[in-house]
């Protein structure tokens, strides 16, 4: 798909398809409203008969509409017009996308202007409209031998806007992270077999080429060097060998210093010796999208040339089962030296983070972000609607909120104590990999994961294990079924608001 940004008006483009947006009335019995003011006329029954009602989401397609030089005319409500956000505004383009998608449309124009009457919002709007085509025109194809015939489409937009500065870079911020977000999501929809540690390193290091980024990627003898336990432990039951993959922007001073992105990139996890069950165990290939999401951050925040220092850390490996896998009971020192019980071998996610994070550390910080699929019970807690983070520090946390509002990802605060911490001593070692206590999973595994954080570092950990796939029932860009790329456009929002 391609998208342009012009500011010729719809009169003067001559293409078969126009795309432009309704709002319902905010008096329920008062009509909808077109938020291009002459079509407004030419459909006045289509509004009167409530054919349009404004809804979210609603399209409405007119095929032969004599209205202008336009041929077709497609309508997407954007609901009620005292509840306009920019998210709602992203899942109508999405349902447009998805409408123009279905009538097989080349060539269109989409009418910008009125979605909001406040110029100083339209760069906003502008950044939610691109992503919600863009990220909406996702899609996984590459594993079928017969492709769907969908043709190239093409999307001018129509705005007096269109020379301003801001909406100008927000055009370009909306295009550089929907790409990311959809190379993300890539990596994560890819099976087990076509998407091993070293491919997922492999894949990395081809991604960030023409970039000032430097990819580094360990092998296994090299991660054995670097006294990585944890993430050796977990690579013991598997034929594969783990990689530890390194991404270094600078784009601030040389003195400043990085913050540090870490992300679980667990390509299949069927849970070791303490095996899953087999329904949904497919799932488990999508145990490397906090990996993979901060793969996407690092390349969009080097794409966008934010004037800072970012460290993007995947620790890469299979969690299998085979002569060699590690034993429930068994001990393993992770890098800043403290040892652990492996309790459960399925509670490998905070094994191979332990690693990564000491490693984070080293690097000293001014702030470590990570992302995992880490637990299932962060999917009783929160279903698929918010990622859950942990922190202790209420600085981040209002940076995080506010990060999370600009992008229109949902996200929640969970507790994380003294008393989690508690939960996880081990008996044989420092630490055990499960909690003594009853529930709170998710808690008590983002408290072992606190001990690999050197003192005083800002800290913060996202459970992606909801949201990372299967988000498409409530979020319309999304796919019903593949990875969402979750948190990569936050993590960008997060790394301006810490730059
Ligand atoms: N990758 C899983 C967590 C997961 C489960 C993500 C379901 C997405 C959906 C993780 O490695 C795991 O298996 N965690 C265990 C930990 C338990 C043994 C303490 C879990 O959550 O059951
Ligand atoms: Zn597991
Ligand atoms: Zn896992």
């Amino acid at each position: 798909m391609i998208i342009n940004l012009i500011s010729k008006t719809v009169h003067d483009l001559n293409c078969p398809t126009l795309v432009v947006f309704s709002k319902a009335s905010s008096q329920k019995e008062k009509s909808a409203e077109i938020t291009l003011k002459d079509l407004a006329k030419h459909y006045s029954a289509a509004i009167e008969d409530k054919s349009i009602t404004g809804k979210a989401n609603e399209v409405i397609l007119f095929r032969h509409s004599n209205y202008s030089h336009y041929k077709n005319v497609v309508v997407v409500g954007l609901g009620a017009s005292n509840e306009l956000t920019h998210e709602k505004a992203r899942q109508a383009a999405a349902a447009a996308y998805d409408a123009l998608k279905a009538i097989k449309e080349k060539e269109v124009v989409l009418h910008f202007d009125g979605i909001t009457g406040s110029a100083s919002q339209s760069a906003q709007y502008m950044k939610a409209v691109v992503e919600g085509l863009q990220l909406a025109s996702y899609n996984f194809e590459e594993l079928k031998s017969k492709k769907s015939e969908t043709p190239k489409l093409t999307i001018h937009i129509s705005s007096q806007h269109a020379a301003d500065k801001k909406v100008k870079e927000a055009f370009h911020e909306a295009t550089v992270l929907s790409q990311c977000v959809n190379f993300s999501r890539n990596l994560g929809d890819m099976p087990g077999n076509l998407m091993t540690p070293k491919i997922l390193a492999e894949k990395t290091q081809a991604a960030f080429k023409g970039t000032s980024v430097k990819v580094q990627v360990w092998d296994k003898a090299r991660i054995k060097k670097e006294k990585m336990g944890g993430l050796l432990g977990v690579s013991n039951g598997s034929d594969q060998e783990p990689r530890f993959i390194i991404m270094e922007y600078k784009g601030g001073k040389a003195s400043e210093k990085p913050l540090v992105f870490v992300g679980k990139g667990l390509t299949f996890d069927c849970g070791g010796i303490s095996i899953k069950p087999s329904a949904s165990m497919e799932d488990m290939k999508y145990d490397m999208c906090g990996g993979a999401n901060v793969i996407g951050s690092v390349l969009a925040i080097a794409k966008l040339k934010l004037k800072m220092n970012v460290i993007g850390l995947v620790p890469a490996t299979e969690n299998l089962v085979n002569g060699s896998a590690t034993k429930p009971g068994d001990v393993h020192t992770a890098r800043n030296g403290k040892t652990f019980e492996v309790n459960n071998t399925d509670a490998e996610g905070r094994l191979i983070l332990a690693d990564a994070l000491s490693y984070a550390t080293e690097l000293k910080p001014k702030a470590i972000i990570d992302a995992a699929t880490l637990t299932g019970a962060m999917v009783m807690a929160l279903g698929n609607i918010h990622t859950g983070f942990f922190t202790r520090s209420s600085d981040l946390t209002k940076k995080i909120d506010h990060a999370a509002d600009t992008s229109g990802e949902l996200t929640w605060r969970m507790p994380l104590t003294d008393q989690h911490v508690s939960d996880m001593k081990g008996t044989f070692a420092d630490l055990s990999n499960i909690s003594s206590g009853k529930g709170a999973g998710s808690a008590t595994a983002a408290a072992f994961l606190e001990q690999f954080v050197g003192e005083g570092i800002p800290w913060v950990h996202f459970d992606i294990a909801g949201t990372a796939w299967a988000v498409g029932n409530r979020l319309n860009y999304c796919s019903k079924k593949g990875a969402s790329g979750v948190m990569v456009r936050t993590f960008v929002e997060l790394a301006k608001n810490l730059a």
